[in-house]
């Protein structure tokens, strides 16, 4: 049965628009900021390879089945489920799904607004020469400045969040096709160059040997880690599974997946265009902006002797050098962060859209009204994270409260104190609720849509085709899924709330 549906929001051009805006949605921050410090924590080339498997066999089914989805039910992800389940007579119950991956988009989005405001001063920054001739020490202790200072980054914030507010209240499909279609082209355009500039002067070997030399020791054990295994406590390698559940926590990550954005944009979506051809280009021109920008980094931390595992600034203490002494640099590195921006603000529309449209379905309230409220209280939450890039940790904020309350000496020796909101966030967002959406987004498509209306949306060409995404989705995928998210759970716990190292 062939659904008639038609989206209220209006429909993408064609497939060639379609795939330039999910490439604007999924290319982001997290392939250019996030990509390469996660590969650096976590110990390089074995990292990419499992991080790639699973782009595969998780990430390119259940992508597929949000488009599908979204394409089918033609509306927000809370309404699409609710349709679909009632369509098949399933529980109407599974629309609170659709709520809660958008809760999702809306949390990933309160601190990638403060790195997107990052990423806009950086430009202000390079444009005005800031980075010229600056040595590596210098171009860091620029970075901890300004990561020192609540109001900058405060306001930076605010700037992200209004512009994004204000495209999202016009509508995606006005401007963001158009926008695209130059951007996406350009900053693949500029990434190259800087990969070129690095070959050239740099130790290019290294970099690139650092990201594909496959050392699965690198990724398993680590030491101080309060793995699984806990051997003795002199420090050393313990077996961890925290790499392998960040290679799957990125791999939904990167593919903007488990947060609905894919269902709404597949909602938008003509029906005769093929969803397999296009998601797998999609993952395809993510992928590669990945390994681009990893190439790009990567020689200059070993150049100028920088550490690749130092985290969240690694974007910001790398390329500057490389602006600051090459020709044209301050003109480069403009131009980077700016297309940088426009990467993130692309991004940053898909997370708040479900959200919004939600707002406006069931909630009666017009797109302004839905975006005002929204971005309101996102920029609220993302205050958060504007604290947290300052160092403000859970043991800071509790020695505050424990100074006003007078309660003398708590001792506060679980390793979740040393964490920020930040990092609360982001490793519960991508750590839990992008798997658990995932996981369940799979087994929603392959075990409550009827396989004859997933078989005739999906429309492949050869039912062998079907046969292989509904083995994914129904088995492979879920129980990859699980397995990999209860192990980290459990170590995760066990790392920060149980284990006390010894001080
Ligand atoms: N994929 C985006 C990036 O790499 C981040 C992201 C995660 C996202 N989930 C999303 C973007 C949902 C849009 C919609 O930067």
């Amino acid at each position: 049965m062939t659904s008639e549906r038609v989206s209220h929001q209006g429909e993408w051009s064609g497939s060639l628009t379609f795939f330039l805006a999910a490439t604007g949605a999924v290319v982001g921050l997290g392939n250019i900021w996030k990509f390469p410090y996660v590969v650096g924590q976590n110990g390089g080339g074995a990292f990419v390879l499992t991080y790639l498997l699973f782009v595969v066999l998780i990430g390119l089914p259940i992508f597929m089945s949000e488009v599908m989805l979204g394409r089918r039910g033609r509306q927000s992800p809370y309404n699409s489920f609710y349709i679909i389940a009632s369509e098949d007579q399933k529980s109407r119950r599974w629309a609170w799904l659709g709520g809660m991956v958008s809760i999702s988009g809306f949390l990933i989005l309160s601190y990638y607004s403060v790195v997107g405001g990052e990423v806009i001063a950086y430009a202000v920054r390079a444009a005005s020469g800031t980075f010229t001739n600056q040595s590596a020490d210098g171009v860091k202790s620029i970075y901890n400045t300004f990561r020192d200072n609540p109001e900058a980054l405060l306001a930076w914030h605010t700037v992200f969040m209004v512009i994004t507010c204000l495209v999202v209240s016009r509508g995606v499909k006005h401007g963001l096709e158009k926008t695209v279609k130059i951007l996406i082209p350009a900053l693949l355009g500029l990434l190259l160059i800087l990969v070129a500039y690095t070959a050239y002067t740099g130790s290019f070997v290294n970099g690139a040997s650092y990201m594909f030399d496959i050392d699965f020791k690198k990724l398993l054990f680590a030491r101080n880690e309060a793995g699984i295994y806990i051997l003795d406590s002199n420090g050393s390698y313990r077996f961890t599974f925290k790499g392998i559940l960040t290679a799957m926590g990125h791999a939904f990550f990167t593919l903007s997946l488990g947060v609905g954005a894919m269902m709404i944009f597949g909602s938008y979506l003509k029906r005769e265009v093929s969803i397999a051809k296009v998601a797998m280009s999609i993952a395809f021109a993510d992928t590669l902006v990945a390994i681009v920008a990893g190439l790009a980094i990567f020689p200059i931390v070993f150049t100028y002797g920088l550490s690749a595992s130092q985290g969240p600034g690694l974007v910001f203490t790398t390329l500057p050098i490389a602006f600051g002494s090459m020709y044209f640099g301050s003109l480069m590195g403009t131009a980077f962060f700016l297309l940088l921006f426009f990467a993130a603000l692309t991004s940053a529309i898909a997370l708040i859209e479900p959200t919004v449209i939600w707002l406006v379905e069931r909630r009666g309230m017009t797109r302004v009204q839905a975006t005002a409220w929204a971005g309101i209280a996102c920029w609220l939450v993302g205050i958060i994270s504007v604290f947290s890039e300052s160092g403000v940790t859970l043991r800071r904020i509790f020695y505050v409260l424990a100074g006003f309350l007078d309660i003398p000496d708590i001792e506060l020796s679980h390793q979740i104190f040393d964490l920020t909101g930040f990092q609360i966030i982001d490793s519960v967002v991508t750590l839990v609720m992008l798997p658990v959406g995932g996981f369940l987004i799979a087994i929603f498509a392959g075990w409550i849509m009827s396989p004859q209306n997933s078989r005739d949306e999906l429309n492949l060409k050869n039912d062998l085709y079907y046969k292989i995404w509904q083995a994914l989705v129904r088995y492979i995928a879920p129980a990859l899924v699980f397995v990999i998210f209860v192990s980290g759970l459990i170590e995760w716990i066990y790392k920060y709330l149980v284990y006390q190292p010894v001080m």
